[in-house]
Parts: C-alpha cells; sequence; structure tokens
C-alpha cells in the first residue's frame, strides 16, 4: 500500500548510514510501490555537492547495498528523479532558508538526523527557527541515545524543547527485524504458546547476539562505548522487553511501549560475578586484535559480554535471563532461545535421556522459527526418542528467490511516514534503559575490572561458558 507524498530531509545525507542502509531501503520501497513518485528526499550536508553528484553518489550506494539486481534502468531514475541536496551548515546560519523553501506545505514532513548526537539540539532548533517544523513533522534519531542516563536525560530535554513526544522517533533497527515482529506474532497470535510463556514452564531464556565483525573504522565511537552501551542497553535490552513483556491490549505504540518499560523497571541489578566480558585478540595477522584496531593499547573496553539478569515480576520469578553478544565471534547468529523445563516425569524410563521443548527465534541469518519438539525415532527399534525440528523458515514466504529480506530501515523509514511510533523506543524506556545500566558499568569502573582476552573467531571467553555450567546449563551453539 502506497505512503501518502512525503518529504524527507535527511541530516548527514552523504554520511555511512545514509549510503548503507537508508538510500538503499527506501529505494527498495519505491520498486515495491510504496514510495510515490512525488515523494522527495533532500539530503542536507555541508560539503559542497550538486544535485547530480548526488544522484550519482545515491546509484552508486543503491548498486552497492540494496541487493536489488532487477530494479534498475527506468525504475532507478524515477527513484533518482525524488532526490534533491541541500548545503546546510548545521551550527551556522547557511542553507537553513533555501532548504525551507524546498518544502511542501501540506506534506508529512520527516527529519532523518543521522547526524551524531552532539547535533541533535542545533538541528531541532534550526528547524523551528525556519518555520519547517508542522504539525505533521517528525524527526527520526539514531543510537547512541546518549552515553549515560544523565546524558539522555539531556537529549530527551533537548528534542522535548522543540517537538512533542508522538513527533519523536528514536530509532533502534533490531525492532525493524522481520522476526523480531514476527516474535510478537508468534507469542500473541497463537494460543498455543502463551499460557507456558512463564517461570512455571521455561527453564531459561538465551539471548545471543553474535557477530563477525571486528570494531572496523568505528574505533574511537565504540572504544568509549563497548558491547554494554552498543549492544545491551539498547539492541538486547529491547529483545528481552518483546519476549518478557506481558500481551498489550493492542497493538498500539503506547500500549506495546508501556509494557517494554515495565520488563526495564523490573530488571534487578546485576550481581557482578553474573557478568563476564572480553576483548577479541588478533587472528594470525589477518585481522587486528582490539586494542590494535582502536588505536588504545590500554584499552579495558569489552567486545563480547554475557551476563545473567533476573525480571522481578510475578511472571519470571526465578527464570534466569541469559544475554550474550560479541563481536568477532566465530559466526553472525542473533537468537532467542526459550528454553522450557523437562516434562514433569518420564514415562520412558531413565534411558530415554533428557529432552525439553525449545523454540528458537532466528533474527538472522536465516529468519525463522523453529520448535525442538520430542518425538519417537522412527522404524521398529522400540521406544526410542529423538528431538526433531518443527522448522518455519521465513524465505520462502518472504518475495521472489534470490532477494534478500526487507532490511529494518525500509520497514522503519515507512513507519516513520505513516506515523506509526510501535517499533520506535520512547524517551522514557531509553532512561530507564540507562538507569540499569549505569551502575553496571560504573560498578567496572569502581572496581578497575579488564575484560578476558578471547580468540578472533572463537565463542568468547571460556568463562562465558563457566557461567553456565555454574547453573547446570549450557550455551546453545553460535552457528
Ligand atoms: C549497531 C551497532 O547498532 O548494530 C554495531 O552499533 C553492530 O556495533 C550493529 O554491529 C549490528 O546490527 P546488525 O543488524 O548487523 O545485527
Amino acid at each position: 500500500i502506497p505512503v501518502d507524498p512525503f518529504d524527507l530531509v535527511i541530516f548527514g545525507g552523504t554520511g555511512d548510514l545514509a549510503r548503507r542502509k537508508i538510500l538503499p531501503g527506501l529505494f527498495r520501497r519505491f520498486c515495491a510501490g510504496q514510495m510515490p513518485d512525488s515523494a522527495r528526499v533532500i539530503a542536507a550536508a555541508r560539503s559542497a555537492h550538486d544535485r547530480d553528484e548526488y544522484r550519482r553518489f545515491v546509484a552508486e550506494a543503491i548498486r552497492e547495498f540494496s541487493g536489488l539486481r532487477a530494479c534498475e534502468g527506468g525504475t532507478l531514475n524515477g527513484f533518482l528523479d525524488c532526490l534533491d541536496y541541500a548545503v546546510v551548515d548545521a551550527r551556522g546560519t547557511e542553507g537553513w532558508a533555501d532548504l525551507a523553501s524546498r518544502l511542501s506545505p501540506d506534506r508529512v514532513r520527516a527529519f532523518y538526523f543521522s547526524v551524531g548526537p552532539g547535533l541533535f539540539g542545533d538541528l531541532a532548533e534550526r528547524i523551528h527557527l525556519h518555520g519547517m517544523a508542522t504539525d505533521e513533522s517528525r524527526i527520526v534519531v539514531e543510537k547512541p541515545f546518549g552515553h549515560d542516563l544523565a546524558s539522555a536525560r539531556d537529549l530527551n530535554a533537548t528534542l522535548a524543547a522543540h517537538f512533542d513526544e508522538g513527533q519523536i522517533y528514536r530509532i533502534d533497527h533490531y525492532l525493524g527485524k522481520e522476526t523480531v515482529q514476527n516474535l510478537m506474532a508468534v507469542r500473541f497470535g497463537n494460543m498455543l504458546f502463551e499460557p507456558l510463556w512463564n517461570s512455571q514452564y521455561v527453564d531459561h531464556i538465551q539471548i545471543t547476539v553474535a557477530e563477525t565483525v571486528g570494531v572496523g573504522g568505528r574505533g574511537e565511537y565504540y572504544d568509549h562505548a563497548g558491547a554494554m552501551r552498543d549492544m545491551v542497553q539498547n539492541h538486547l535490552m529491547q529483545l528481552l522487553c518483546l519476549i518478557a513483556m506481558e500481551p498489550p491490549a493492542k497493538f498500539d505504540p503506547d500500549a506495546v511501549r508501556d509494557e517494554k518499560l515495565k520488563v526495564i523497571r523490573a530488571l534487578d541489578p546485576v550481581e557482578p560475578h553474573h557478568i563476564v566480558r572480553g576483548q577479541y585478540n588478533a587472528l594470525d595477522g589477518e585481522h587486528p586484535g582490539y586494542r590494535e584496531a582502536v588505536g588504545n593499547p590500554r584499552s579495558s573496553t569489552e567486545s563480547f559480554i554475557v551476563m545473567k539478569t533476573h525480571i522481578s515480576n510475578w511472571r519470571w520469578a526465578g527464570t534466569p535471563f541469559y544475554l550474550r553478544t560479541g563481536k568477532r565471534l566465530v559466526a553472525r547468529s542473533s537468537v532467542i532461545s526459550v528454553m522450557f523445563k523437562d516434562a514433569p516425569h518420564s514415562i520412558f524410563g531413565p534411558d530415554a535421556g533428557r529432552h525439553a521443548n525449545v523454540l528458537s527465534i532466528r533474527l538472522q541469518p536465516n529468519e525463522g522459527i523453529t520448535l525442538q519438539v520430542t518425538i519417537k525415532e522412527p522404524g521398529p527399534g522400540g521406544m526410542r526418542l529423538i528431538d526433531v525440528p518443527l522448522d518455519m523458515t521465513f524465505a520462502d514466504a518472504l518475495g521472489p528467490e534470490g532477494e534478500d529480506p526487507p532490511d529494518a530501515y525500509e520497514r522503519l523509514i515507512m513507519d516513520v511516514i505513516r506515523g506509526n511510533q510501535t517499533l520506535f523506543m520512547r524517551g522514557d524506556e531509553v532512561e530507564a534503559a540507562w538507569a540499569w545500566t549505569d551502575p553496571i558499568i560504573a560498578g567496572w569502573q569502581l572496581r578497575g575490572e579488564v575484560p578476558k582476552p578471547y580468540d578472533s573467531g572463537s565463542t568468547g571467553p571460556g568463562d562465558a561458558d563457566l557461567l553456565m555450567k555454574r547453573d547446570h546449563r549450557a550455551w546453545r551453539g553460535i552457528n
């Protein structure tokens, strides 16, 4: 279903995120007929380019990152015709009047702040000053949303000075992933799971986001953030919320976000001995180690973290949630595993072994959901039990063969245009997440803790496995 014509201004329109995600994502929506021909995308940046140069830049980005092979030629030109470029000085006065004059009066206006948070205030203020903010205006902001609770509060206050909460779209791109939304469909669209979705039937939950990439060219940012701020405070926290939250009364932005907020507020503080931090070593001259990559030989920032946490509420009391994320690991794999308890009594005797159901929600790669069930091994060999997967792999349902599944960004940008905030973080959620994160990081600093080294291409430091072993449990494999 096409959205209404809109004007989208991308501050930082020549940046990495715009090149890799935002513009290829918009192009895919254009090819799908969802973005109308008359929509306008205006890149606003400091460097002096003209419209044609910018179109060439975008055409190149689309070839490299859109994942589409078929949609070229006329369609590409049609999309490029929607693009414009404006030279704007975010901290000064240059270019703003010109930008304002290019916007249409009666359309939805979205201002995408694809820039560092240090510029959010300047941009918000200037948008107002130049009369560009209408009732139909929205701003989109990227993580990192602050560095701690105090800075997140400041950012919220800065934005609130110029925009209502209903106009602020804080992106956590994990919420735009196909399987993440499917998680809600599975939980709340079926009768099967919800009655078992509690500490009585669930032994524990594992959330793993493993990456093979290192810190790449983002060393300076990352060394100040680490895995805790970069991944846990936002992406893993959001996954945890969707797994653990109570059913919202409706699939509406505030109903969903109210329930997520309750989960964050019910999280226990994490005991120091329930956390293992790691930092990757070089891989045989092939990749630099973490410290070399960030240019800080004494860095004590973690590129890997596992932790055990609890949610103190009626539903989850006593059920541990294990979180794990890291860079330069053996495989790229993001999976949530809901580990059900064993059946209370085995009628098949002691030789039948332990068989517990596992619901695995695979975010990437190979998106899908698998339910591990126990059956009799087929054949005449007697009553032997085996586990088999009931597998729902989404690839077949996701469009023509060979095409990548829709990227999180394309979905989220269309939600911005439609004015649907369900998959965006509310200000109070972000603050609550920092309120939980801050004391953990402060504890490391106070105790002068350094992360354990681990080999690139491994599953992280051995202590991560010990944390599980102590609880007589094991991590699901990363693959
Ligand atoms: C970003 C983090 O938010 O998410 C990166 O800053 C990380 O460090 C990335 O690599 C992971 O996203 P995805 O979609 O590739 O799993």
